[in-house]
């Protein structure tokens, strides 16, 4: 795929450049620049997405640029003009959107990191671009290791692989610090969920609050792989902040676990705490690729090179949605 030009050491973008962060009006993108804000300034900071969604604190605190990632000269623009020396890149179209439209899903999700690799070739840019649980198909075990076979049966799992390799190629070839983490199922409360397959996770929380019941769309025995919104964004930051020296061959996928539970037991716990909470389970299509995926995954490599361990389980998870919500 690659021709490669030469084989120099990972490049570090020197301090004192800011942040572009793409598809930052999204469900990781929302909580991702505020911490990024925290630690490093607003001015130092700017959000970008290829929509401005009416409302969000984004577009009126700190930098926005209304951006798509399909716009390479856009990019390079914003990043001259910018001074810009890492792209967090959160723009893509998850599982259950792109499984309706697989062209756009394709074309945003590859088209996006590759324009983004050449950005940080050209500008010795560092990047963060998450991969998903979504890269595992039906043939790997239901606790995925590291190293489980790759043959995903979503157009988005078949995306996530392509990036994956195209940062492995960058770095091989042109040293492109490019790091990734293999997300499972995101729980957040900040922003909603936006178009995958583990949505049910999260809208869940918003039904029981507002109409004390849920018609969830995967069985009840469905068990995925989850994570709790703050320990994904220390996991990204700490392997932003990893030595690169740390770094094996995964950098551009690291497994992490969370908590894996199925459907029932998270309306369950969530019926614990909400008085008269009931919820239906009525399949859809998207039952199909969460059978797809693992149940858990092994997160042992991230542990050993960068330290990695998840802080929530299901009951402080569903105790900080609970909280999160009924204070926004
Ligand atoms: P999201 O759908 O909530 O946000 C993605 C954002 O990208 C949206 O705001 C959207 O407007 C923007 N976008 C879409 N097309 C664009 C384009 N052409 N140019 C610029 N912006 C565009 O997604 P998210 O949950 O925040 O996911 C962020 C990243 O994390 C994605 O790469 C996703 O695959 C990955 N991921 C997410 C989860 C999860 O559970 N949320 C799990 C695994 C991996
Ligand atoms: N949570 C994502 C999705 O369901 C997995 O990458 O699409």
């Amino acid at each position: 795929m690659f021709k490669c030009r030469l084989m120099p050491a990972s490049r570090m973008a020197p301090p004192g450049r800011r942040i572009l962060v793409t598809g930052a009006l999204g469900q990781i993108g929302t909580d991702l620049v505020e911490e990024l804000r925290a630690r490093h300034g607003t001015a130092s900071v700017i959000a970008s997405d290829v929509r401005e969604v009416p409302g969000h604190p984004f577009l009126e605190d700190g930098p926005f640029r209304l951006l798509s990632v399909l716009d390479g000269d856009g990019m390079d623009a914003v990043v001259r003009e910018g001074g810009v020396g890492t792209i967090y890149h959160l723009a893509a179209i998850l599982s259950a959107t792109g499984e309706k439209n697989p062209n756009l899903c394709r074309r945003v999700n590859v088209g996006g990191i590759t324009n983004v690799l050449e950005m940080a070739m050209k500008h010795d840019l560092r990047v963060y671009a998450p991969s998903s649980i979504a890269v595992f198909g039906p043939d790997a075990p239901k606790l995925s290791t590291q190293d489980s076979p790759l043959n995903p049966t979503t157009t988005y799992g078949e995306t996530k692989c392509t990036g994956e390799a195209l940062a492995r190629g960058y770095l091989d070839c042109f040293g492109v610090d490019c790091r990734g983490i293999r997300y499972p199922g995101l729980i957040s409360w900040k922003a909603p969920a936006g178009g995958g397959t583990t949505d049910y996770a999260v809208e869940i929380f918003h039904a029981a609050l507002e109409k004390g019941h849920y018609e969830c769309f995967v069985r009840p025995d469905t068990r995925l792989p989850m994570m709790y919104i703050d320990d994904a964004i220390r996991a990204t930051l700490d392997l932003m902040d990893a030595p690169p020296e740390s770094l094996g061959n995964s950098r551009a996928g690291y497994n992490v676990s969370g908590i894996s539970f199925t459907a029932q037991e998270l309306a369950d716990t969530i019926a614990e705490r909400i008085d008269g909470f009931t919820c239906d389970f009525v399949p859809d299509v998207r039952q199909k690729y969460a059978d797809s995926w693992p149940d858990a995954v092994d997160d042992s490599v991230a542990q050993d090179e960068w330290g990695w361990k998840a802080e929530y389980d299901l009951d402080s998870m569903v105790d900080a949605m609970l909280e999160g919500l009924s204070r926004s």
